[in-house]
């Protein structure tokens, strides 16, 4: 079903220039009217809005054509603007891209939305501060658009620019070449049927074999519209290619994998793994990266140790200065550093083959088995992917078992 309503970026709109048209505001009961077509926008409306903490307003999605040539012509302006504070503007242009591969994917046989692309990313530049500030915006924009690939094609896009300047020392035009591949190296998806892209279950050997052949598509696709520059292309065909040689599709291994597609894979798993999907919840930023420390004989050590570096510290700015830490940002919770130390010095996970032995091993002390689900519970938290789903299916048997002991005993 199409969304009805766009989001707009708060401080992107210029009550003098800004179109003619409804918006609205987004509340516990849906869409609420808040200003009609005809009805002025001023400055004081607008101060009012961010005084109640409104980010974002919304349009009608017949209006958005509108809307989008004021902010294609304004961008400049908004995002040069000395009264723009940084975080808005992030959000500004991390919602452009968004847009951008919205349009690219919604007609992907139009060359100019291709060529756009790279047009608005040499618009752009950004500086995070820390880490919720690099990715924490795209989660709010996560129920405003209709496909998941869109806002997390985007949020690699994101990543990707920023950490290849951090590690590369990548210069203008390479971040830009990154960008391009980042926005554009799932585009060959468009070309699987949605019954596999969309399906929630376990794929079949033949789906699967599918869903391989995207990065071909994508690279295909590229070279269709006249997209000719090496980075790009590398990081639409070699996207998922492995350290270990088990990647697709050439099954590439080590230096012949190009160093720009290893960034925007690592960068890929991660913002996978950090977005909500109907068959999984989100990981947390430190279980995901727990994942990919148990995944690193597939990456260029390299390139995941920087990306570490960078994404355990919660404050990009290393060594953080006392005296220059801006009054908003706070010292991270003593429990979040020990998460972070606990990625670099421990791989253990649980178990759930060690919880039956202790299960069984307890079968018939109702205090053990209390406390041997307590232990579970507070495992769940930590557990990721498979294991989670299993420990709580493993914790919810020890209730059941819990609860007829209880019964007989009553
Ligand atoms: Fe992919």
């Amino acid at each position: 079903m199409l969304l009805k309503y766009s989001p707009i970026v708060l401080d992107s709109i210029d009550p003098k220039t800004f179109p003619k048209v409804e918006l609205y505001v987004k509340n516990d009961k849906g869409f609420t009217l808040y200003k009609p077509e005809a009805t002025e926008l001023s400055e004081n409306n607008l101060e009012r809005l961010r005084e109640n903490g409104t980010e974002f307003v919304y349009i009608n999605n017949a209006n958005w054509e509108l809307v989008e040539a004021y902010i294609e012509k304004n961008l400049d302006n908004i995002l040069s603007s000395e009264t723009v504070p940084p975080h808005s503007k992030n959000l500004i242009f991390s919602h452009v891209i968004i847009d951008c591969i919205n349009e690219v994917f919604k007609n992907p046989k139009k060359v100019a939305a291709f060529h756009k692309c790279r047009a608005i990313l040499k618009r752009i530049s950004f500086e995070f501060a820390d880490r919720e500030e690099l990715t924490g915006h795209f989660y709010k924009l996560e129920q405003s658009y209709e496909k998941y690939l869109v806002i997390h094609t985007a949020q690699v896009t994101v990543l990707s620019m920023f950490l290849s300047e951090k590690l590369f020392n990548a210069g203008r035009n390479e971040v830009i070449d990154i960008g391009v591949g980042a926005m554009l190296h799932d585009i060959g998806m468009l070309q699987i049927a949605s019954n596999i892209t969309e399906k929630t279950d376990v794929l079949s050997e033949s789906e699967y074999h599918r869903v391989k052949l995207h990065p071909r598509h994508s690279y295909d696709m590229l070279s269709e519209v006249m997209i000719t520059e090496r980075i790009p292309l590398d990081i639409a065909l070699s996207h998922h290619e492995r350290l270990d040689g088990s990647g697709y599709p050439r099954g590439l291994s080590e230096h012949g994998i190009p160093k720009h597609a290893m960034l925007v894979s690592i960068c890929d798993i991660y913002c996978a793994l950090t977005m909500n999907r109907p068959y999984r919840i989100a990981s947390t930023p430190e279980e995901a990266l727990k994942i990919l420390k148990s995944e690193r004989k597939y990456f260029d050590p390299t390139i995941l140790n920087g990306f570490f570096d960078i994404m355990v510290s919660p404050h990009f700015s290393e060594p953080v200065v006392e005296e220059k830490i801006p009054p908003h940002f706070t010292e991270p919770a003593a429990e979040e550093k020990s998460i972070s130390r606990e990625i670099v010095t421990d791989n253990s996970t649980a178990s759930v083959e060690e919880y039956t032995k202790k299960l069984r091993r307890s079968a018939g002390d109702r205090k053990k088995l209390l406390r041997l689900h307590s232990e579970v519970t507070d495992h769940i938290n930590e557990a990721f992917g498979k294991e989670k789903e299993n420990l709580i299916a493993f914790r919810k048997e020890l209730k059941d078992f819990l609860q007829s002991m209880s019964s007989v005993e009553n």
